[in-house]
């Protein structure tokens, strides 16, 4: 065991629970979030293998809860790890994107992510680390506008925190997956035809599987000396 605490935001998705599956067999006692209750149950068999049972707390981060999150936290071990999943997508064209999807896209991708290191902040012990799921998309800007522009704001976002934090010994770095092989692309015939175009354009042949990406995620939470670095998993499709 550590004896540190690891709160993985937006376990519920299939990058998160690789995550928390690989944070609970190094010994983090885990905290996932989830929104929806159909997924919640995917974060516990992903801990399973490691005999750990997974804290559960379920809240939408566009309500602002992140204070709870941390109420839930206090009072445990010290916190080592704070993995920051949670992201949304919108495809709609700029004409056709209202403000308030925007603002949507934009707050579940990247304010959030502030809000979760603000309130749990003051919860990690003598050092730790941060660790923010990006996207390579706002590289070539290859994907719909907000959700380009709020992965860039992430990047930007763990630059700023990685200098702000050194000296609390508290590391913050961010891994862009390129084409991650989950539920994000779909399971659908259209999705299955656009895993077929993605193989084709991804010189490694294929697309990530998601505990690949949650392999680099815990390197990079594991490494005492990397911080503000961007760590891509693409396969070779995108190079700098
Ligand atoms: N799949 C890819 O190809 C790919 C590539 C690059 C980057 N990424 C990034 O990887 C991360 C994980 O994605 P994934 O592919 O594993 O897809 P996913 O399963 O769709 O993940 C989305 C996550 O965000 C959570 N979420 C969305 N809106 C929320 C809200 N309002 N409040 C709280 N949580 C909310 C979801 O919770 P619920 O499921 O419980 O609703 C889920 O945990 C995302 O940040 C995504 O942008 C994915």
């Amino acid at each position: 065991m550590t004896g540190r605490q690891a709160v993985v935001v937006g376990a519920s998705s299939d990058i998160g629970r690789a995550v928390c599956g690989r944070l609970a067999a190094l010994g983090y006692a885990v905290t996932g979030t989830y929104r929806d209750p159909g997924r919640a149950e995917l974060v516990a068999a992903a801990c399973a293998p490691a005999g750990h049972r997974p804290r559960l707390v379920q809240l939408d981060v566009t309500n602002r809860e992140e204070e709870r999150l941390a109420a839930e936290v206090a009072g445990g071990a010290p916190l080592g790890v704070l993995v920051y999943a949670a992201g949304t997508v919108d495809p709609a064209p700029v004409p056709q994107l209202s403000e308030a999807q925007w603002d949507r896209v934009l707050d579940v991708t990247v304010s959030a992510a502030y809000r979760a290191v603000r309130a749990l902040l003051p919860l990690f012990g003598d050092e730790g680390a941060v660790a923010f799921i990006g996207s390579t998309a706002h590289r070539q800007g290859t994907g719909p506008a907000a959700y380009v522009s709020a992965k860039a704001a992430l990047r930007g976002l763990a630059k700023a925190l990685a200098r702000e934090l050194a000296r609390q010994r508290i590391r913050v770095n961010v891994v862009e997956p390129g084409f991650v092989d989950t539920r994000f692309e779909g399971v659908d015939e259209a999705a299955e035809r656009r895993r077929r175009q993605l193989r084709a354009m991804i010189p490694a042949g294929r697309l990530a599987t998601a505990d690949e990406v949650a392999e680099i995620v815990v390197l990079a939470v594991g490494h005492p000396y990397l911080t503000g670095a961007t760590l891509t998993v693409a396969g070779g499709a995108v190079m700098d």
